[in-house]
């Protein structure tokens, strides 16, 4: 079948399931409370989409700032029953202290919830929903663009043009293959796996991916679970896509950089402080390892004068990994989904499953 005609099934599909669910909390909101719920949403630049959404049945303030301040937000949590919380601003038992009984739910626009003290909402039961899946594939493709970037030196090739010293020649500015290339990622969760599709058409060698326990879908694409220490020492890509926890944090330290090939490329498109920046920025200027590329960084907003920003082997760009306008207006409505579900006291579209 047309691919084309697949997407818009599917995409009419997602809508469909968008629009019972939307309808049903309409209902029971009305219902529920008489008059209209009111919703708080952190950030004026959020997706219309989802705007409009919240709109059918509630009425939306924002902050005045933009950016919003903490205090700003802390006060206005006491003002409404839901919140969507866009950005990536701590998010604990204050929040919920300053919403006070009137607030019922919440939803990050955002798939790693890092920034969200997750055991305070356990302890109190408190509805939490977020929204993964949906950016998979933007954030995929970005993560294959670093790849190729990093590895064909196209950050280093463009400073050259611009220090007039584009040479050429046969041995100038040569990177790294991914035809028959060994490919190792890390965390084969739903962005891992994204990857792992893009790359069937480039050839690889080799797939393998670490994790807690096998996964029948990696398996399936043909990835080889093994030791992380095997796939530093083997791989030619290292992808980070493994959420930012304790036991994640710092975990590509100067150890980890150490047991890479001096020809590997490493890309995160997961969060900065998965990786010990200042151990990469060390092994990116001694040839440790090749180059990498980053969506993300330690801390965001990267300081213009950041060193690894000096690097011309390190390809970094400001965490662009959901930012197309699909996928932001999807995030934005299945947010938007999540608050209205929790307001009426049904189930989420998408909860956080703490
Ligand atoms: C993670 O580490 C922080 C600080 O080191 C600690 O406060 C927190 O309780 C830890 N969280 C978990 C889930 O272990
Ligand atoms: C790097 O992390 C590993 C695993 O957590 C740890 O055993 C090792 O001591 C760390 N190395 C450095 C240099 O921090
Ligand atoms: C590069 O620097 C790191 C960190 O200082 C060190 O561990 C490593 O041995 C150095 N490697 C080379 C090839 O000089």
């Amino acid at each position: 079948m047309n691919k084309g005609f697949v997407r818009i099934l599917l995409g009419l599909l997602f809508y469909g399931v968008l629009s019972t669910i939307s309808a049903q909390s309409v209902e029971t909101t009305m219902v529920n409370t008489g008059k209209r719920p009111v919703v708080l949403v952190t950030n004026k630049e959020t997706p219309e989409k989802g705007i409009n959404k919240l709109r059918l049945k509630c009425d939306v303030i924002f902050p005045e700032n933009h950016p919003a301040t903490r205090d700003e937000i802390l006060e206005l949590a006491g003002q409404v029953d839901g919140i969507m919380w866009v950005g990536h601003m701590l998010l604990n038992g204050e929040v919920l202290d300053r919403g006070g009984s009137r607030l019922k739910a919440i939803s990050t626009m955002s798939a790693g919830m890092d920034y969200v003290d997750i055991d305070e909402f356990r302890k109190r039961k408190f509805p939490l929903g977020y929204t993964p899946i949906v950016l998979n594939d933007a954030v995929a493709d970005s993560a294959i663009g670093l790849m190729i970037a990093a590895g064909r030196r196209f950050h280093e090739g463009r400073l050259a043009i611009d220090q007039s010293q584009w040479t050429g020649g046969p041995q100038w500015m040569l990177g790294q293959d991914i035809k028959g290339s060994t490919v190792g990622i890390i965390g084969m969760g739903g962005i891992g796996q994204t990857i792992a599709r893009r790359l069937k058409g480039f050839e690889i060698g080799q797939l393998l991916y670490t994790g807690r326990r096998p996964k029948p879908e990696a398996e399936a694409l043909g990835a080889k679970m093994v030791p992380q220490a095997e796939l530093l020492q083997e791989s030619d890509y290292i992808f980070i896509a493994v959420p930012l926890t304790n036991e994640t944090h710092h975990l590509i330290n100067e150890s980890a950089l150490a047991k890479m090939k001096r020809t590997a490329v490493l890309v995160n498109v997961a969060r900065g402080d998965i990786v010990d920046q200042k151990a990469l920025v060390a092994a990116l200027k001694n040839g440790t390892i090749f180059a990498a590329g980053l969506d993300v960084t330690t801390p965001e907003p990267l300081p213009a004068d950041d060193e690894l920003l000096s690097l011309p082997n390190a390809v970094v760009i400001p965490h662009l990994g959901s930012a197309t306008v699909q996928t932001r207006d999807n995030m934005a409505e299945i947010a938007a989904l999540n608050v209205l579900a929790g307001i009426a006291g049904t189930p989420m579209f998408s909860p956080y499953p703490y």
